[in-house]
C-alpha cells in the first residue's frame, strides 16, 4: 500500500533533467522559519521608532523644568534678550557644551512676559533678534517672526513656541528644557505634570 504524506510539503520533488536537485522538504522548512524570523525582526526593527514617535508626547513631561531666567530687574520693559542656560533636558554627564541652550525673554510690562523657545517652528534652526526692524529671522530658510512670535513670512507653519513661566522671589522662572516639534500645539507650551 502507497504511503501518502499529510502535508504537501514532504513529497518529494521528481528530478529534473539539467536543473539542480530539488531541495529536501525538511530544508525547505528551516528555510520558511528562517525567512518568518528574519521578517518578524524587520517588522519589530521597524516598529520601534513608530512606537517611540507616538508615544513621545507622553516623555515630554520629563524633559521640562522650572529654572531661573535671571531677576527682573535685569530684563528691561519693551526690550527682547537671548537668556543662555543648561538644559535641563540634558542630564547625561557627558553631554558637555551641547547641553547650553537659550530662549528669548520679552519683558511687557511689571509683570507680563513672553519666553520663546529659540527654534523656529519650520525645521528647528535657532532664530536670531534684530531689535532695529523689530523681528526675529531664521538663517535657515528666511522664517520670519514678528516681535511677538507671530509668524511673518517665510516657511514656518506657525508663531514661535513659548514656554509658560512664572514670577517668584524676585526672579523670572520658565518652564524650559522641552524642544518643540510640530506635535506641541501652538499655544504657551506648558508640561503635563
Ligand atoms: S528652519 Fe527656519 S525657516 Fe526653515
Amino acid at each position: 500500500m502507497t504511503h501518502i504524506p499529510s502535508n504537501p510539503s514532504d513529497v518529494p520533488l521528481p528530478e529534473m533533467p539539467g536543473c539542480p536537485p530539488p531541495t529536501s522538504p525538511a530544508r525547505r522548512r528551516i528555510l520558511s522559519w528562517l525567512a518568518g524570523l528574519t521578517g518578524t525582526i524587520a517588522v519589530a526593527c521597524a516598529g520601534v521608532p513608530i512606537l517611540g514617535f507616538l508615544l513621545s508626547p507622553m516623555r515630554n513631561k520629563s524633559s521640562s523644568k522650572l529654572i531661573s531666567l535671571g531677576k527682573l530687574d535685569t530684563f528691561a520693559i519693551g526690550a527682547t534678550q537671548l537668556v543662555t542656560f543648561d538644559s535641563p533636558a540634558a542630564t547625561q554627564p557627558w553631554t558637555g557644551i551641547v547641553a547650553r541652550t537659550a530662549a528669548y525673554v520679552r519683558r511687557l510690562s511689571d509683570t507680563e512676559f513672553q519666553v520663546f523657545a529659540v527654534n523656529c517652528t519650520h525645521l528647528g534652526c535657532p532664530v536670531s533678534w534684530f531689535p532695529q526692524s523689530g523681528l526675529f529671522m531664521c538663517p535657515c530658510h528666511g522664517g520670519v517672526y514678528y516681535e511677538n512670535g507671530d509668524h511673518a513670512s517665510g516657511p514656518p507653519p506657525r508663531p514661535l513656541y513659548q514656554y509658560s513661566y512664572e514670577i517668584t522671589d524676585g526672579e523670572l522662572k520658565a518652564y524650559v528644557g522641552h524642544m518643540p516639534t510640530l506635535q506641541d500645539l501652538p499655544e504657551v507650551y506648558k508640561p503635563k505634570s
